[in-house]
């Protein structure tokens, strides 16, 4: 049993994006793999569908019954907040505690991925940030970033910030933003040159889910090799 932790350099980069082409991936494989977005925040009941619990479902092929949203995503808010924000607005928190527990429990599956929520320090609650949930289960993580302006410095500074927690980069998935100074490519080359030899890939703007990304699966691919480890 493994765990991979999904973060990113920011909200709405492509971290749901990027679950949900791994999951059509191992569908392809004999690993059983739990898909968790734990904490979720801007939640619709009403609209589950659009939610990231939603696709991560539809990416397993499941249907989003009450069951499975509350084993995907147990803790939910209503603001497109941060969570330590939008809990508070329902007189609630998110239990740090709770949520590694509720992390650690993969019994019986090969494979755990993670969504995390919004960027590497977007606050839990009032002392957490998503760094110190990663850190705290000791999981290696995959950070997804963009190619607007600005990314290169977003990038680095969360790449060392997991660095310092001693958080192992499995990879940086450069997924390419609606607007973008320059070639995808020549952005994953700058990142590239200062993460070495962490790899990184460039993952273009895609038109269809069918697109396949060859190169992400080999990004988990140490922790597929021995299933049921
Ligand atoms: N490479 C890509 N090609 C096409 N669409 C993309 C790509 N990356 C992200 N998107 C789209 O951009 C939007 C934001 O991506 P996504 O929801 O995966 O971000 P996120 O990091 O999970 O956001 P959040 O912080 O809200 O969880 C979605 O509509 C997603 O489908
Ligand atoms: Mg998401």
């Amino acid at each position: 049993m493994t765990t991979v932790f999904v973060t990113a350099s920011g909200t709405e980069v492509g971290k749901t994006f990027v679950m949900c082409k791994l999951l059509t991936e191992l569908r392809r494989t004999t690993l059983s793999v739990r898909a968790v977005k734990p904490v979720a925040t801007g939640f619709d009941p009403n609209d589950i569908e659009a939610s990231d619990t939603g696709h991560l479902l539809a990416a397993q092929n499941l249907r989003p019954t009450a069951a499975r949203v509350d084993a995907v995503t147990p803790w939910r808010y209503a603001a497109a907040l941060s969570p330590d924000m939008a809990a508070r607005r329902e007189a609630r928190i998110v239990p740090f505690e709770d949520l590694l527990s509720f992390c650690r429990r993969s019994e019986g599956f090969d494979l755990t991925l993670i969504e995390g929520i919004g960027g590497v320090m977007v606050p839990l609650d009032e002392r957490h940030t998503v760094i110190d949930w990663i850190a705290a289960l000791g999981a290696p993580a995959l950070l997804v970033t963009g190619s607007y302006l600005g990314t290169l410095s977003h990038t680095l500074t969360a790449a060392e910030a997991l660095r310092r927690r001693d958080v192992e980069l499995l990879g940086i998935v450069a997924s390419e933003s609606p607007e973008q100074p320059v070639a995808l490519d020549e952005t994953r080359r700058v990142l590239e040159r200062f993460l070495a030899p962490t790899p990184v890939i460039a993952l273009p703007r895609q038109r269809s889910d069918a697109d396949a990304i060859p190169e992400l699966l080999p990004l988990i691919a140490p922790f597929l090799d021995a299933p049921g480890t």
